[in-house]
């Protein structure tokens, strides 16, 4: 019955995603961002994507500190809305594991540090996203997202989605974005699919998504 419901939605999905890919990085200029990246210290130091109204900030080490332990001290020092935010405890360990993998490989930090989206009109921070690590064996990195509910159903995630994989495309060494999203979360697998994410297998609980050029 669940693996029926699975394979339907499977269908469905890679049907509409075969009509039309609206925001293929293929069809998009890539951002700039990786030529800063390189040239600057390993350390992501206010790097900085851009969509129509998103600023995508990669977090240092200290920020995602900040992030971490005291969100108001984030968002003061980026020089932000205050929020009255704080991080959900189960991102807590993600975060600090991520600190800890930076600083043993402070050239990667791109692939692990957190990454603030930032509304530009409130100058609010509205969500986070991440990559999961450097590129796997596959040349594939993974993507990790969530937005403060009071913005969902805007298209932010959306924005940003589209824009970190045009980066993350435009890098050395990647070949392609991959995504997993639970079975239920009709919310984060409609903004794959409008990115232009394809189904690549699925078990009873989970989705494997990819997009590459
Ligand atoms: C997934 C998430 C990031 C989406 O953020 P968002 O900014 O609302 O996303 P967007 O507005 O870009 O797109 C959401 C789409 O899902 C649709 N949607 C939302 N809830 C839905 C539902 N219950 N049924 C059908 N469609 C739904 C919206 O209508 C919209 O599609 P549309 O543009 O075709 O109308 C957000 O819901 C979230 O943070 N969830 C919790 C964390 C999470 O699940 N992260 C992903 C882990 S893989």
């Amino acid at each position: 019955m669940v693996r029926n419901l699975v394979d339907r939605l499977f269908r469905i999905l890679n049907e509409g995603q075969r009509k039309g890919r609206p925001g293929h990085p293929g069809n998009s200029r890539l951002s700039t961002i990786s030529a800063d990246f390189r040239s600057s210290s390993p350390d992501p130091t206010m790097n900085r994507l851009d969509t129509p109204r998103l600023t995508l900030m990669a977090l240092t080490v200290q920020q995602m500190r900040w992030q971490r332990d005291s969100f108001a001290r984030l968002e003061q020092a980026l020089g932000l809305a205050a929020s009255g935010q704080r991080l959900e405890d189960e991102l807590r360990p993600i975060v600090s594991r991520a600190i800890s993998h930076i600083r043993r490989r402070p050239h990667h930090a791109h692939w692990h540090c957190q990454w603030a989206a930032v509304l530009k009109e409130e100058r609010r921070i509205v969500g986070s996203l991440a990559f999961k690590g450097p590129p796997n064996r596959d040349d594939e990195v993974e993507i990790g997202y969530g937005f403060d509910p009071s913005y969902h159903n805007r298209g932010l995630a959306t924005e940003a989605v589209g824009e970190m994989v045009r980066w993350a495309l435009g890098e050395d060494g990647v070949k392609a974005v991959i995504a997993e999203t639970a079975n239920m979360n009709v919310a984060s697998m409609r903004v794959l699919q409008k990115v232009g994410f394809v189904i690549t297998s699925a078990t009873q609980r989970y989705l494997y998504w990819k997009i590459s050029f």
